[in-house]
């Protein structure tokens, strides 16, 4: 975009202090509207004459920022006066938080000794028509700010009897303004407030704070207090097996506040950074720990909440809602893994196989469409990948499964809003990625060698030859993959994404009207290697990818003797990250329903349902998080809120009450309504709020059989039975007489 404002930067380094800037100016004469066009190299928050500009917290979120630097605009003209004074203070942020966790201890440095930019305009329009500019300049002055440290994983310290003051004139910043786009993705805010449910004493003696729910956002402290007092919290997001306060499995990150009061009675809340977290540790706090001084602010991404899903068991429908606050915990600007821990990253191969589930449960169109446009800005030059995006200074690319959110994240979002334009402007990427495939495999037409993160936390990663000592030498990503991988080979996983994001650009090729006959050769190709390379399956996962993929020189017999490997390991899942996504669609496809739902039914680990009963409020990244005798699975890889499992959601919405997108007529213009009940559940319900309007499916079990209950938005198919009936959109009642 056009900008004409300079960066500027404190004329001296201020260590771990936020700078705040302030700028003054008087107006002659009222305006006619006045415009605040800003963003930092940091999250910033901007107030004039006192007040906040704008609700959006966090600004200006996270992108690959020295190719895609969101700037904000927001409109000021009610809160201007004659006299005005706008002040913005820079925290690291994202911009210049040492992060990821594993950056080296150079590494770090340089992103901490990164300056705090800001560039800004504030342009009003005179009452006459007539334009007038302010630019960040030097005549813009920097003090210390109140907020000591800022950083995304450690958290805040705020000194609230530090009054900026003794304003020195900041300094140009040499900084690129090309890399400066208008604000893309959707506005992070503060969503929800939730008060304790209680606060309780440890066995250890700690005070420790329990909101009931874990999010993320930010904590907010009201209390009557003397300068100097301090307050200081802990954030964890579980209690350990004793029920003391426990956050080792946020590892490097320190995700504290710290609040030093002034006199009085005040009100405080981080600004700059956020925490995932149900419980707080108070460490420090003037006098007596009452509830009402605390409340959780639950901070997100701004999207419109679209779906859902009940039924019959409680424990089913708690799932759902721990899919929901992962999604909430988790869409912060981009897709994370995890909200808490030294990571916090846009790892590509989470969100990949949790987008379909992602767009049933919210809108989440324009929050992915900006994080997918980082994924090609930062695309290697070979068309690879990176595993986490945006980048931002996380080496590593080329995964596959992770690599594939380059061609299966587009896809959904044309599947679930028919948004074509994306499918345009991801083309190239997808293609590039392919093209990075076929240059990088030790033999054509199959996904040979490389790196994989694999069957990521397979649960038959025992039937690997590995050691079994983690050491801290591993933990560089790259050696750690190899121990947290499942027992499926990586050439064979590789080689079915190979295959799937080839199928779909040959999809969305034509969508778009280009020559996709290269692909489709290649396809027929790999398709053939696969079933020669790949003949028998030797793990759940392996022979999910042989099923679903359609890659199987028999996929009915690949989905039936997966059946038979799951009833033989105990009617037990024993897949990872990959599998997991798949594994009850490929079962119900091939007739084994039944199996499917005993898999999510199981109460026991491991199971979808194991951490409900353990009291989970979010998804687990790990089927053991917290043993069945209360202790961790370990401290290192053990995050209570990772959506990745929670994809299973989109096997309740689709196959439970079978609510489904139409290829040929994408974002609901027809619909597939095909539910497939079981006798386990007395009744399942489930909405979408599509561009097209309500689809709802829900069907009960009934003394003489099962009634459907269904409205459609748009002409559908609606199967009962096996047997399809073509309507018009509408609301419609079946029977059938079999009971599920
Ligand atoms: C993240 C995962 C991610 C993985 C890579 C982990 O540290 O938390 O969710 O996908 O690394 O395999």
């Amino acid at each position: 975009m056009e900008w004409k404002a300079n960066w500027i930067c404190p004329p001296q380094p201020m260590g771990d202090v936020c700078p705040v800037y302030e700028k003054r100016f008087s107006l002659p004469s009222p305006v006619q509207k006045a415009v605040l066009l800003i963003t930092a190299m940091g999250t910033y928050e901007a107030v004039l004459n006192g007040e906040r500009v704008s609700g959006y917290v966090l600004a200006p979120g996270f992108t690959s920022y020295l190719k895609r630097h969101q700037v904000q605009e927001y409109d000021i003209t009610a809160m201007l006066g004659a006299e005005n004074t706008l002040r913005v203070t820079v925290g690291r942020g994202w911009y210049r938080s040492p992060m990821p966790g594993w950056l080296t201890p150079e590494e770090k440095s340089e992103k901490q000794n990164t300056p705090a930019g800001l560039t800004a305009q504030v342009v009003l329009t005179l009452c006459d028509g007539s334009k007038r500019t302010l630019c960040t300049d030097t005549s813009w002055g920097v003090a210390e700010s109140p907020i000591r440290f800022s950083e995304i994983y450690d958290g805040e310290v705020y000194d609230a009897r530090v009054i900026p003051s003794q304003f020195v004139p900041a300094q140009l910043l040499e900084h690129p303004t090309d890399c400066l786009i208008p604000q893309e993705g959707e506005e992070i805010r503060e969503q929800e407030r939730m008060k304790p449910l209680r606060v309780f004493t440890t066995p250890k003696g700690e005070t420790v704070v329990d909101f009931g729910q874990e999010i993320a956002g930010y904590v907010e402290i009201t209390l009557d207090a003397k300068a100097g007092d301090l307050v200081e919290l802990s954030h964890g997001e579980v209690l350990d097996k004793e029920g003391n306060f426990y956050n080792e499995n946020y590892r490097a990150a320190k995700a504290k506040l710290t609040y030093i009061c002034r006199d009085g009675r005040q009100t405080y809340k981080p600004r700059l950074t956020f925490y995932g977290f149900r419980f707080v540790r108070v460490d420090a706090f003037p006098g007596q720990v009452h509830p009402s001084a605390f409340t959780a602010i639950v901070v997100h991404s701004q999207m419109k909440r679209t779906g859902d899903f009940s039924c019959s068991n409680v424990l089913l429908n708690q799932l759902f809602s721990n899919v929901i606050w992962s999604q909430k915990g988790n869409f912060l600007d981009i897709p994370t893994d995890c909200p808490q821990r030294d990571e916090r990253l846009g790892w590509t191969g989470d969100a990949q196989v949790f987008i379909k589930t992602a767009s049933y449960n919210y809108d989440v169109q324009r929050f992915f469409r900006k994080w997918l446009k980082d994924l090609a800005a930062d695309q290697w030059e070979n068309g690879a990948v990176s595993h986490v995006n945006p980048a931002w200074g996380a080496e590593g690319a080329g995964s596959s499964v992770w690599g594939d959110a380059a061609v299966i994240c587009p896809w959904q979002l044309y599947l679930t809003y028919a948004d074509k334009e994306v499918l345009q402007s991801q083309y190239e990427s997808m293609t590039r990625y392919l093209g990075f495939i076929a240059g990088s495999t030790k033999e054509p037409d199959l996904w040979i060698g490389g790196f994989h993160y694999g069957d990521w936390l397979g649960l038959d990663a025992d039937d690997r030859e590995h050691p079994q000592v983690i050491t801290p030498e591993m933990l560089s990503l790259g050696d750690n993959a190899e121990f947290y991988k499942g027992a499926s080979r990586d050439d064979l996983i590789a080689s079915a994404f190979y295959a799937y994001s080839t199928q779909l650009v040959i999809k969305i090729g034509k969508i778009l009207g280009r020559d996709t006959g290269e692909y489709e050769a290649s396809y027929e190709r790999i398709r053939r290697a696969f079933q020669e390379r790949f003949p028998e399956y030797h793990t759940q996962t392996e022979y999910v990818m042989a099923a679903y993929f359609d890659l199987a020189k028999d996929c009915q017999k690949a989905a039936d003797d997966l059946a038979e490997m799951i009833i033989r390991d105990g009617t037990k899942l024993r897949t990872g990250f990959v599998g997991t996504a798949y594994v009850l669609h490929t079962l119900s496809r091939y007739g084994h329903t039944d199996l499917a739902y005993s898999l999510l039914l199981r109460q026991e680990y491991p199971s979808w349902l194991y951490p409900v009963t353990k009291g989970a409020t979010t998804i687990w990244e790990h089927w053991d998080g917290i043993k069945p005798d209360g202790s961790f699975w370990s401290s290192d890889m053990n995050s209570f809120n990772h959506y990745a499992y929670g994809a299973v959601a989109d096997w309740l919405y689709g196959v439970v009450t079978g609510i489904n997108t139409v290829e040929e007529a994408p974002g609901f213009e027809k619909v597939l309504i095909a539910p497939q009940p079981d006798s386990r559940l007395q009744w399942a319900q489930a909405s979408i709020q599509t561009r097209k309007g309500l689809v709802r499916s829900a069907w009960r079990q009934t003394q003489d059989g099962i009634r459907y209950e269904i409205t459609v938005p748009s002409p559908a198919q609606i199967v009962i039975d096996g047997q399809t009936h073509s309507v018009a959109p509408g609301e419609y009642i079946f029977y059938s007489e079999n009971r599920g």
